[in-house]
């Protein structure tokens, strides 16, 4: 049951991050030390800085995330990154499908649920992004363009234990516009439908984040709403003042 489920929040650090920001992670791990949490946090830095961010987060309950893998276990793709790799490096998840790489690499939903398959098979958590454009919006297609994505971008296997599927406007994405309650409750309820559709049972308790302009200032309203089981937060997570104004949503 919905009420169930443990939320899950988690930055999304994008192409930013070098040893400098280390001290980020450094300052959430402190601030967290002594709080009950009662939700998952997640940091998903560079590849380059997961095994070191989870260092100086050490003795805390703080996960690491990659940022995307490739659908293969090994091979000659140069600049390419496996899902075994993150995992060697620290990671229990990797997000999968994000509309930065959907649109910058070209990635089909084919070839997001290749990489969730591939994270699955070495024991990561797959968090797979969807979400519709404005022009899809305005012509009255999200729900039409969500269906589609689920049913292209989730691969069998999945449970509620490794996937967690976040929906992400493209259009709320780093423009500080947010959907209204209205339009996120309808949007959470119609992917909670469809992923009983493809998950079964598992899909009841699947988590369900909400990504897009994510802030301190509109976190707890936004958490607030039905089927909203967390955030996927990009620029908000990269200081660990403002990210844990959103981590207080569930403290
Ligand atoms: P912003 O929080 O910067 O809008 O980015 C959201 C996002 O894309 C997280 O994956």
């Amino acid at each position: 049951m919905a009420h169930t489920i443990k939320p899950l929040v988690a930055g999304n650090w994008k192409m930013n991050g070098t040893t400098a920001n280390l001290k980020e992670p450094r300052l959430l791990a402190g601030m967290l030390r002594d709080v009950k949490l009662k939700c998952d946090v997640m940091v998903c830095p560079p590849a380059t800085l997961i095994r070191r961010v989870k260092a100086v987060m050490r003795g805390s309950k703080i996960k690491a995330g990659g940022q995307d893998c490739h659908a293969a276990v090994s091979g000659a793709h140069t600049g390419d990154i496996s899902a075994d790799m993150l995992k060697d490096a620290g990671a229990t998840a990797v997000i999968v499908g994000h509309s930065e790489r959907r649109t910058n690499h070209k990635e089909t939903d084919a070839m997001v649920a290749a990489k969730a398959l591939a994270a699955h098979k070495v024991g990561l958590t797959a968090i797979i992004c969807i979400g519709e454009t404005l022009d899809e919006r305005k012509g009255g297609k999200t729900l039409e363009v969500l269906t589609s994505q689920i049913k292209g971008s989730i691969p069998a296997g999945c449970t509620a234990a490794n996937t967690v599927v976040a929906y992400e406007p493209v259009w709320a994405i780093g423009t500080g516009l947010t959907p209204t309650v209205a339009e996120i409750t309808e949007a959470h309820a119609h992917i909670r439908k469809e992923l009983s559709g493809v998950m079964g049972a598992e899909g009841a308790s699947t988590r369900i984040l909400y990504g897009g302009s994510v802030k301190p200032t509109n976190a707890a309203e936004l958490m607030a709403v039905a089927n909203v089981n967390g955030a996927l937060v990009g620029g908000a997570s990269l200081k660990a003042v403002d990210f844990i104004g959103i981590i207080k949503a569930y403290i």
